[in-house]
């Protein structure tokens, strides 16, 4: 793409500019964090020399200037996700923490014994363990939708599986261990046409492709700031303003209150009200930057460069004999997850390393997918904004002197 600025971009962020060895750095573990560019490690360091206080309960001007930064964040992501409402964001520590808030302030109180969640096989645990709490808490139905050979939902098993009792779809946008992008829209609007709400888990969606929950029309949206280019240890949940209205605080304390006495709370409004004690203040105004940074290049231009490099990636590693992907979807964000002959994915992890090479072996967090293809682990290789061919190439070479080493 050649209106696309690599260079500049590559620049932007420090830690490509280190050696591995005696190799450049060739980052490919971006599904599990991004790296992050200067604007963000530069914002958290001011807030720390500069503004280091705490919020919204400050009279003095260093307090004051943190809580105009930590709320302009809000303001960001509400315009970055196209929420209507600003009270709609709730920050929190990440993807888990919004999964399980929902699951105990939403759906503890809304679902009753048979009722029925629907997830998918393609799940990450985050979004399969709260539901089982749930479930034997309970006595709700779990459903699971299948996934194909490609990696794609089974779409009619999930139209079967939609019924009077479904309360709650809770699904992923993009998988993380498999690429795969699910037709998201349309999940929701089935689950709506039998009365359900949806929760969509967009962590691995939101540093690639636009999201907009008002045209989405779900219910409740998750992301983590560490996969968007921002701090580790905070993360949004979205929520229709009228659906946390409505919902009970799940975690007490500092900040969620208008007034407390020994015989009766009452509760701040949204979004204090599941915003309990000091949070991640910097990490919070960290995510600014970040969010800035994915806005200004545009995410439309970052699909299609990362479709172009997925598709050059996707050719690299069929040339190699033996090499076997996992999740072959049509519409695929840039991870690639794959084996190499009988090589254990934790060797080939181990000698990438020695050639500079990120990436990650495992089951990343998803151990239903690697019972539904027969195996224990994957190798897996995720692209971002500021990978290029040549990683796809070295990574490739690498490929070659492990199958050399250990075929
Ligand atoms: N969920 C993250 C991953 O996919 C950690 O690696």
């Amino acid at each position: 793409m050649s209106d696309y600025p690599i260079e500049r971009i590559r620049s932007d962020f420090p830690a490509l500019q280190q050696r591995v060895g005696e190799h450049p750095l060739t980052y490919l573990d971006n599904a599990a964090t991004s790296l992050k560019p200067r604007s963000v490690i530069d914002s958290v360091r001011h807030h720390y020399e500069e503004d280091s206080a705490n919020i919204h309960r400050g009279v003095h001007t260093l307090s004051e200037r943190a809580t105009r930064e930590f709320e302009s964040v809000r303001d960001r992501m509400q315009a970055f996700i196209h929420a209507a409402h600003r009270e709609e964001i709730i920050f929190t520590s990440g993807t888990t923490a919004g999964i399980n808030l929902v699951a105990n302030a939403y759906a503890d109180r809304h679902l009753s014994e048979g009722d029925e969640i629907i997830i998918s096989h393609m799940e990450h645990h985050s979004n399969i363990v709260p539901w089982q709490m749930l479930r034997d808490g309970k006595g709700c139905v779990l459903k699971v939708v299948p996934i194909t050979d490609e990696g794609e939902l089974d779409m009619d098993a999930y139209a079967d599986m939609l019924g009077p009792r479904t309360k709650l779809v809770s699904m992923v946008h993009v998988s993380n261990s498999l690429g795969t992008v699910n037709p998201i829209s349309q999940i929701i609007e089935m689950a709506h046409a039998h009365g359900a709400h949806v929760l969509v888990d967009a962590a691995q969606a939101v540093p690639f492709t636009s999201v907009d929950v008002q045209a989405l029309n779900c219910d409740f949206l998750v992301c983590s700031g560490h996969k968007l280019f921002g701090p580790t240890g905070v993360g949004v949940l979205y929520g229709k303003r009228d659906l946390l209205e409505d919902m009970p605080p799940f975690l007490g304390g500092g900040d969620m209150i208008l007034s407390v006495t020994f015989e009766k709370t009452t509760y701040n409004r949204l979004p204090h009200k599941f915003e309990a004690g000091t949070p991640h203040i910097a990490g919070v105004i960290g995510l600014g930057p970040a969010i800035d940074y994915v806005t200004q290049l545009g995410l439309d231009k970052i699909e299609a460069y990362e479709d172009e490099l997925l598709e050059y990636a996707n050719a690299v590693l069929s040339d190699i004999p033996g090499v076997r992907q996992f999740g072959t979807s049509a519409k695929k964000a840039p991870i690639l997850s794959f084996l190499i002959d009988d090589i254990h994915p934790h060797d080939i992890g181990s000698v990438l390393d020695t050639y500079g090479i990120a990436i990650r072996a495992g089951h990343h967090c998803t151990q239903p997918v690697m019972q539904r293809f027969g195996i224990p682990a994957t190798a897996r290789a995720s692209f971002s904004i500021y990978n290029t061919r040549e990683d796809a190439d070295r990574l490739g070479a690498a490929i070659r002197e492990v199958k050399a080493l250990l075929s």
